[in-house]
């Protein structure tokens, strides 16, 4: 049977390697979505106050838990937001004690509640040799912040200006660079032999820019970093059918109420929460790729991570389009399910 012809597929339990789960009704709403088919996720800190001590990530992570349904076997693997007066010691315990399984670096101003995130990488310094020294990865939003930086070309500058001068002060420190966008970054990161991994999310395979501007502007498409051009999204759907280790799925899954996006100045983000395997095997599909699926989506992160993949299964059946909600209802307004723009034929069902 050559690829084209498959019709179903059993693969390792995915994992979430980057996402947005909120708080409060907000949580409780998006998180049914990725426990339905993920074995774990990464959870970003980037509350309102952000997930800064081991002590609020505990707190998190409690609530997580009594948000799950009931007999799900979801594991929450939690994160700490960087800031400048981040304690070195508190990370280390945090780490020590299975509470944090990453850090978090956000460039102060990049997204979504990043206020607090870093401005001067010198004052983090001391935080990141103590993750080196303890093998802790640090999960990097890779955008410069500068205003005179065109919103295209941040990621790019990023690499440049920020990660790779910060790389050779602390080479030891395993670094993700999270929801990649660019050729550049792929690139970077295949000729980096070590301590370098990225994520890359489901949209991003999926849309360019003009899926955001052509034919009138699509709020829905709008996320951070945003999608480049398709040349781009090329690159990145090569490195996620590689195979390459380096390269594994973080959705950035990032709910927000369609009241929130849909105004004059917009939240970032796009929800896949729901419907991000199916779209994957979409894309593996299409490109005749479907057996490199389960390295990208449930054995490459794990394996950078130091964790064993998960023991259970699911299986992909090819068949009659899947329908998925359109939209998750909160007591604030819909959350918008990211809408592939072409037909779901591949349904998900977790052994
Ligand atoms: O589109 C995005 N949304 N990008 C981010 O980096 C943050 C996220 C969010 O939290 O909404
Ligand atoms: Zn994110």
């Amino acid at each position: 049977m050559t690829d084209k012809n498959i019709t179903s597929l059993t693969i390792r339990q995915p994992d979430d390697w980057h996402l947005h789960l909120r708080d409060g009704d907000m949580l409780r709403a998006v998180l049914p979505e990725t426990a339905r088919h993920f074995g774990r996720a990464i959870i970003m800190p980037n509350l309102i106050p952000p997930v800064v001590t081991a002590e609020q990530a505990v707190a998190y992570r409690d609530r997580i838990m009594a948000a799950l349904p009931q007999d799900s076997t979801f594991i929450p693997l939690m994160t700490l937001y960087l800031t400048e007066e981040t304690d070195p010691d508190d990370v280390a315990a945090a780490h020590a004690e299975g509470i944090a399984t990453a850090v978090k670096l956000y460039p102060a101003g990049a997204t979504t509640n990043s206020a607090s995130g870093v401005s001067d990488f010198n004052k983090v310094r001391h935080v990141l040799e103590k993750m080196a020294e303890i093998g802790m990865p640090l999960c990097v939003h890779g955008e410069v912040t500068n205003a005179d930086v065109d919103i295209f070309d941040r990621e790019a500058v990023f690499i440049d200006k920020v990660l790779k001068p910060l790389r050779k002060k602390v080479p030891d420190l395993k670094v993700v660079m999270e929801h990649i966008t660019t050729q550049d970054a792929v690139d970077y990161v295949r000729d980096t032999p070590k301590n370098l991994a990225a994520t890359i999310t489901t949209h991003h395979l999926i849309i360019n820019r003009n899926h955001i501007l052509v034919g009138g502007i699509k709020p829905h498409y709008y996320c951070l970093p945003v999608a480049k051009r398709e040349l781009h999204r090329v690159a990145l759907v090569q490195a996620a059918i590689s195979g390459d280790k380096r390269f594994f799925l973080g959705t950035d899954s990032a709910p927000h109420t369609d009241p929130a996006k849909l105004q004059a100045c917009g939240c970032a983000g796009c929800f896949t929460a729901t419907n991000t395997m199916s779209c994957l095997a979409e894309v593996f599909d299409a490109a005749g790729a479907l057996p490199k699926l389960e390295a990208f989506s449930s054995l490459n992160g794990p394996r950078y991570y130091g964790l064993e993949p998960n023991a259970r299964t699911i299986t992909l059946t090819k068949g009659e389009p899947v329908s998925y909600p359109s939209a998750i209802p909160t007591p604030d307004g819909p959350v918008t399910v990211f809408n592939p723009g072409f037909d779901l034929h591949w349904s998900v069902q977790t052994n």
